[in-house]
C-alpha cells in the first residue's frame, strides 16, 4: 500500500501571528484509518483543513493521490470528503433532500439506493423527511457524515466526528467507519478521545502544539499498553543497588526508597518471583508493593507534557 496523502514540511502561521503548525510531515497509507489524537488547540483542524485545501499552508506542500492540493485543487478535491468539526447545517430542507443535493453538487448521478443505505447506516432513515433545523446536535453531525459519504469519496476526513454524540451512537458511528474502511475508503479522523483512537484506528498520530510527536501502529501502542511496572517500597532507602539486582534494571526513586521494575504484562514469565526472592536475599526489607499498567492515556499524557 502506497501513501495516498503526503504532507511535507507544512507550517502554518495565522494572520494573528500564531504559529499553529511547525514543519509537519505525514504520509497517509491508502486504505488505513489514521487517528490524529491531540488536545484542543493542537492544530488538528488546521492540519486537515490544509490537506483538504480549505486553508493555505504558510510553507510546505501536500499531495493527494499525486495531485498538488494547491496547483491541482480540483482534481485533488474530487477525491476528498470532509466532515467539519463545526455544525453549520441549519435549514428548512429535509434530510433526504440535503444529502441527495450534496451528491449532485459533487457532480455525481442520483443514486437513491445509495442514499437510503447511508441514511440507514447512520440511523437517520426515520428522519429522512424531517427538516434539518429539528434535528439534535448528534443527528446533525451524522447528517454531515451522510453528506460527505453521498458522493463516495476515496478519502474521508472526519474532524472530531463523535464530539457531542452519545455513547451508543458513537459505537454505531465507529461501525460505519470501519465498514467504509472495508470498502477501501481511507479515513483520517481527529479526536481528543483516546478511547476512540484506540477503538478505531489502524495507526495513531499524536499531535501537540503544532507538532506531530509520533505516528505509530496501534498494535505497537497496544504493546506499550501491556507494559507494567512493579514498585517495591523499602523500609530503609538504599544508596546503591546490590550487584545481584543489577540485571533487573530497577529504577531508584524517592532517594532510594522505591525500586521500580518494568516488565511485559503479556509475557509468560514476568520475572517477578525471582526478583522478589533476590531482593530479600540482598537483605532489603519490603514495606509494600505496587503495580501499575501504562495506558495509552498515560503514554499520551507523557508525550504531550514532554513536548510542552
Ligand atoms: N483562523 C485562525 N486564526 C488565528 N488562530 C487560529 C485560527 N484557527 C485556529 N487558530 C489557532 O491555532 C491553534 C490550532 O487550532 P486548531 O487547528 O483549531 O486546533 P485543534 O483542532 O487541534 O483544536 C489554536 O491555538 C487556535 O487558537
Ligand atoms: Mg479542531
Amino acid at each position: 500500500m502506497g501513501s495516498i496523502v503526503s504532507v511535507q514540511g507544512v507550517t502554518k502561521t495565522y494572520a494573528s501571528g500564531h504559529q499553529a503548525l511547525h514543519s509537519v510531515d505525514l504520509a497517509i497509507q491508502e486504505g488505513e484509518i489514521l487517528a490524529l489524537l491531540g488536545p484542543n488547540g493542537a492544530g488538528k483542524t488546521t492540519l486537515i483543513s490544509i490537506i483538504c485545501g480549505i486553508v493555505n499552508a504558510s510553507s510546505g506542500s501536500v499531495t493527494v493521490a499525486g495531485y498538488d492540493i494547491v496547483k491541482q485543487f480540483r482534481e485533488a478535491r474530487r477525491l476528498i470528503g470532509i466532515v467539519p468539526q463545526e455544525l453549520t447545517t441549519n435549514s428548512f430542507e429535509t434530510v433526504w433532500d440535503d444529502v441527495s443535493f450534496s451528491r449532485g453538487l459533487h457532480g455525481c448521478k442520483p443514486d437513491p439506493a445509495l442514499i437510503e443505505r447511508i441514511l440507514k447506516d447512520l440511523s437517520l432513515w426515520d428522519k429522512k423527511d424531517a427538516t434539518i433545523m429539528t434535528l439534535s446536535g448528534g443527528m446533525k453531525r451524522r447528517l454531515l457524515i451522510a453528506k460527505a459519504l453521498s458522493y463516495q469519496p476515496r478519502i474521508l476526513f472526519l474532524d472530531e466526528p463523535t464530539a457531542g454524540v452519545d455513547v451508543t451512537l458513537r459505537k454505531g458511528m465507529w461501525e460505519t467507519v470501519s465498514r467504509l474502511r472495508d470498502e477501501g475508503v481511507t479515513i483520517i479522523l481527529t479526536t481528543h478521545y483516546i478511547e476512540e483512537a484506540e477503538e478505531m484506528a489502524d495507526r495513531v498520530g499524536v499531535i501537540s502544539q503544532g507538532r506531530i510527536l509520533l505516528v505509530e501502529d496501534k498494535q505497537v501502542l497496544m504493546q506499550k499498553l501491556g507494559e507494567k511496572s512493579l514498585s517495591i517500597i523499602l523500609h530503609e532507602p538504599v544508596e546503591a543497588l546490590p550487584e545481584s539486582l543489577a540485571h533487573y534494571q530497577l529504577e531508584r526513586t524517592d532517594n532510594g526508597r522505591i525500586l521500580t521494575y518494568r516488565y511485559d504484562g503479556n509475557a509468560e514469565r514476568t520475572g517477578i518471583t525471582r526478583l522478589l526472592g533476590d531482593v530479600a536475599a540482598a537483605g532489603l526489607r519490603l514495606k509494600d508493593l505496587q503495580t501499575s499498567q501504562s495506558s495509552l492515556e498515560e503514554i499520551f499524557v507523557n508525550l504531550v507534557s514532554e513536548a510542552s
